[in-house]
């Protein structure tokens, strides 16, 4: 497996990539009926071009090459940059989106990212997001999520981050992130996470049960 920064040449690739395995399978995606296997999702792509766009994020890609010398991408981890007011400004235009099951799968993600002043907390002044992470099924259980999580951290440092962050929606990414280091900070409980009338926003299936914002610090001296 060779893992390479994604440059612009292989968005269109990385998104198709997206299309096939994490947008239908991320467990707030499945639980609101985002779309289907190989279906796009218009605000989902933007939010993936988006980040790839910072040219922080990692593929895997298999070394063996197709007829148009292509190796298949197996992974993805899509980074980006968090400034202060970010969040504040993307739940603002959140509010805009005709998509009502994208909306209710980022405001709960924009909602519980609130409840804490991570710049403030950290004295950072911006954060390495970890947005998302994404194996092909047919690539999946032989350790290359934990793999783009490791690289994404030398990514993270050699760009002078002093701080990452991740939403972790499934209860494998959490336990991933936690083997390379990261900290659950906050919790969200999906059964608790409730409309006006008691009823369940997202009804994520089991195994995964919360959302788990996590964080690791990198410390100054050993950049
Ligand atoms: N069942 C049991 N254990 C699992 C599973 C599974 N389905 N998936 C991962 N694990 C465990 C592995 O056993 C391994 O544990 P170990 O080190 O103790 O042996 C560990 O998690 C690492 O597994 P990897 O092989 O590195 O994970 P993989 O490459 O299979 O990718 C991922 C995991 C990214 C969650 C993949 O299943 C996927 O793409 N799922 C759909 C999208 C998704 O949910 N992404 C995460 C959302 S959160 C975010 O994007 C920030």
């Amino acid at each position: 497996m060779e893992y390479k920064l994604i440059t612009a040449d292989h968005f269109e690739r990385v998104i198709e990539h997206l299309r096939r395995n994490f947008f239908a399978d991320e467990p707030l995606n499945r639980a609101a009926g985002l779309c289907q296997h190989g279906g796009g999702n218009a605000e989902l792509e933007h939010h993936s071009l988006t980040t790839l766009q910072d040219q922080l994020s990692i593929m895997a890609v298999d070394g063996r090459k197709d007829s148009n010398n292509y190796g298949e991408i197996a992974g993805v981890i899509l980074n980006g940059v968090l400034r202060p007011g970010d969040t504040e400004q993307a739940l603002e235009k959140l509010q805009e989106s005709s998509d009502a099951n994208y909306k209710k799968i980022f405001e709960l993600l924009y909602g519980h990212s609130l409840q804490v002043d991570l710049f403030e907390r950290y004295n950072v002044e911006q954060i390495f997001d970890v947005r998302i992470l994404s194996v092909d099924a047919r690539y999946r259980g032989q350790g290359i999520a934990k793999e783009l999580v490791r690289r994404a951290e030398q990514v993270a440092r050699n760009s002078g981050f002093q701080l990452l962050k991740a939403d972790a929606t499934g209860i494998f990414s959490q336990k991933i992130l936690c083997s390379q280091g990261f900290q659950p900070f906050s919790e969200q409980l999906y059964a608790k996470y409730t409309n006006d009338a008691g009823e369940i926003i997202l009804p994520v299936e089991a195994p995964h049960i919360k959302l788990q914002l996590l964080t690791k610090q990198l410390n100054k001296d050993t950049q």
